[in-house]
């Protein structure tokens, strides 16, 4: 089997685990590995451009019938070389100066030799427009099939015409039917590290700190952060304050928390926070809001793209590499009656649901949110919910 990966959207912390993980998994399964660069828009683009100007031949691949189970046995098992496809004499692909217009891409072990420790997805990600037109779509397609491909593992998204399964990379944690996204530990382990600095600056000065976290339509890592940074206040998509006006109950919190000898005030906002009418809740209202009824010497701090970059944490290594292998063995099993699985976690076991079930009961948060029914939007976000 020739099994494909790519990265979609918004890149995180993880993502280049995952391509490790399922190149590696796909390689011991006696599989070819291959990656799409740039995401859906790769797929579009194909091998068109460099066309007859490969003279690459693919080495051979050791083929290994019996597949170990456990994490532990990629780790000892880094005795693979064919990775000169990327390399293609330079030994530098993350530069991308050695692809030459091709986006599919036969990979081998070494080429991914390391790259659970890197930020970001070094085969690159976009938000491609081509692929939303049906020309695009069909082009993609074809471009899979000339390159024989016959399964493919992106970020969560449907198709019918190949085996897929879906694994979910996004800061947000937005993904319904599972705990966790891959990259939102990460993003979070860097709130909590800001916080932290703030938190000292605003102790000396006894100031007060709006900070305004990402998350799109998900209060996760502002919730989170909340929790784990000692907020005073917090804004969530899912649960606006529950009194209208709300100005009135932060100010209440704070000046009690003020009160009791609290030097320093945090207040979180999560990008996609709102009121009970849907008005959105800007951090720099907050801070005016601070200022003017408590007098507070109050500064608006936004964290934006430094949450999704760096690094990734020990749990953004760890659970895309079960994940991946999970994903292989997921397409591996697949029959054609079998459906397109997401890839996630529940209760610390790596898990596989049906990814259309996952994608609609997700968009089914956010039709909560617009429809102003709030329980059931934090009920939706609850990993075990079935309606
Ligand atoms: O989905 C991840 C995310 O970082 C969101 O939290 C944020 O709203 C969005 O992507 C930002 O997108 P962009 O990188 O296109 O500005």
């Amino acid at each position: 089997m020739k099994i494909a990966i790519l990265t979609s959207g918004g890149d995180s912390a993880g993502m280049n685990a995952v391509v490790r993980s399922v190149v590696k998994a796909a390689i011991l399964k006696g599989c070819e590995a291959w990656i799409v660069r740039e995401g859906y828009e790769g797929l579009v683009r194909g091998n068109a451009e460099a066309e007859g100007t490969s003279s690459y031949a693919p080495p051979v691949v050791p083929h290994h019938s019996e597949f170990p189970p456990a994490a532990m046995d990629i780790i000892n098992n880094l005795r693979f070389g064919d990775g000169e496809l990327l390399r293609d004499g330079t030994g530098d692909y993350s530069h991308g100066r050695t692809l030459k217009g091709r986006y599919i891409v036969r990979v081998g072990w070494d080429d991914v030799r390391g790259w659970f420790t890197e930020g970001g997805t070094l085969i690159g990600t976009a938000r491609s427009k081509e692929f939303r037109t049906p020309e695009g779509r069909l082009a993609a397609a074809h471009n899979l099939i000339k390159e024989g491909i016959d399964a493919l593992v992106p970020k969560a998204t449907t198709h019918s015409h190949l085996k897929i399964v879906g694994l979910v990379g996004s800061i947000d944690n937005d993904m319904s039917m599972t705990d966790l996204t891959i990259g939102a530990p990460t993003a979070l382990h860097r709130i909590c590290e800001a916080i932290d600095n703030i938190n000292s600056t605003a102790f000396s000065h006894s100031r007060a700190f709006v900070l305004e976290v990402m998350g799109r339509h998900c209060g996760w890592l502002a919730l989170l952060a909340g929790v784990a940074g000692g907020a005073d206040f917090l804004f969530i998509p899912e649960q606006p304050p529950k009194s209208q006006p709300w100005e009135d109950q932060m100010c209440e919190a704070i000046h009690q928390h003020r009160a009791v000898g609290k030097r320093k005030t945090l207040v979180i906002v999560a990008e996609g926070a709102h009121d009970l009418d849907l008005q959105p809740i800007r951090a720099e209202y907050v801070k005016d809001i601070l200022t003017d009824r408590l007098g507070l010497d109050t500064r608006v701090t936004t964290l934006g793209h430094t949450q999704r970059g760096g690094r990734p944490c020990a749990m953004d290594r760890i659970l895309p590499t079960l994940q991946g292998i999970k994903a292989v063995e997921a397409l591996l099993e697949a029959n054609p009656d079998t459906p397109s699985y997401m890839i996630g976690i529940q209760e610390n076991k790596i898990t596989m649901v049906p990814l259309i079930e996952a994608v609609a009961m997700t968009k089914a948060v956010t039709t909560a949110i617009e429809e102003k029914d709030f329980e059931k939007a934090m009920r939706l976000r609850d990993p075990e919910f079935r309606e």
